[in-house]
């Protein structure tokens, strides 16, 4: 049975670039698609265009400076902790990490164990960290695609929640794979954010259970 939240779920998104999953999370949220709301949007980059959307939707955004932190031997949970602040603050319950270029330490990954999410380009366990879609390329996959997953200390490691697979072409640049998978991307991530809502997720070892779901029942064959 799916929890009916009396209040919507608080969320915090955490961003360092062009913030297009966070404004996929935004506009279902808008929609009435997710029962949250996004009540901190926070960068490690000044000039992130994601700060850009959150002001527009009137969402409280913060840019916290890694720099202070720098030079000293824990700077990374230094830093992580003055989020936890903020993160508690707001009364966060789960929070996003959507385009988040700074490893986690487990200051933030212990506080919000089961309780973060990311969302990764590439059809984890295949092809953790960077430039992924080139190296779904290159690697000739012909299906790629992208992971919601929980966030554990290990780089794109942590239990996965939804995944959605794309075909590879045999035209195709890390560029227009990108975007083929990234319309991917701003569907998944509501819909996990929508599931944590709904309480509707578990967590067993590395499996996520999802409670009613239903698999999806086409097999993606590519080529066909
Ligand atoms: C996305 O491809 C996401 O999967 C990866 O970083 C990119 C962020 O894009 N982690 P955006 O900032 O959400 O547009």
């Amino acid at each position: 049975m799916s929890i009916s939240r009396a209040t919507p779920l608080r969320v915090a998104v955490l961003a360092s670039g062009r913030g297009s999953n966070l404004q996929a999370v935004i506009d279902a949220i808008e929609a009435g698609q997710a029962q949250a709301q996004i009540v901190a949007v926070i960068s490690n980059k000044k000039d992130a265009v994601a700060l850009e959307r959150a002001r527009k939707h009137g969402l409280t955004d913060s840019f916290v400076d890694p720099k202070p932190f720098a030079g000293r031997p824990d700077s990374r949970e230094a830093y992580d902790r003055s989020l936890l602040e903020i993160l508690q603050q707001h009364d966060v319950e789960l929070v996003l990490l959507a385009g988040y270029m700074k490893i986690v330490t487990a200051v933030l990954v212990n506080a919000y164990a089961d309780r973060m999410m990311n969302i990764h380009p590439s059809l984890l366990p295949s092809f953790p960290g960077l430039d992924v879609q080139k190296k779904a390329i290159d690697w000739g996959c012909k299906l790629a695609g992208c992971t919601v997953h929980f966030v554990t200390e290990g780089v794109d490691e942590g239990p996965i929640i939804i995944q959605a697979a794309v075909p590879v072409f045999d035209d195709d640049t890390s560029e227009t794979l990108a975007a083929r998978i990234l319309v991917q991307e701003h569907k998944i991530y509501p819909l996990a954010v929508q599931l944590f809502a709904e309480g509707r997720l578990r967590v067993d070892g590395r499996r996520v259970l999802i409670e009613d779901a239903k698999p999806g029942s086409q097999a993606i064959i590519s080529p066909v």
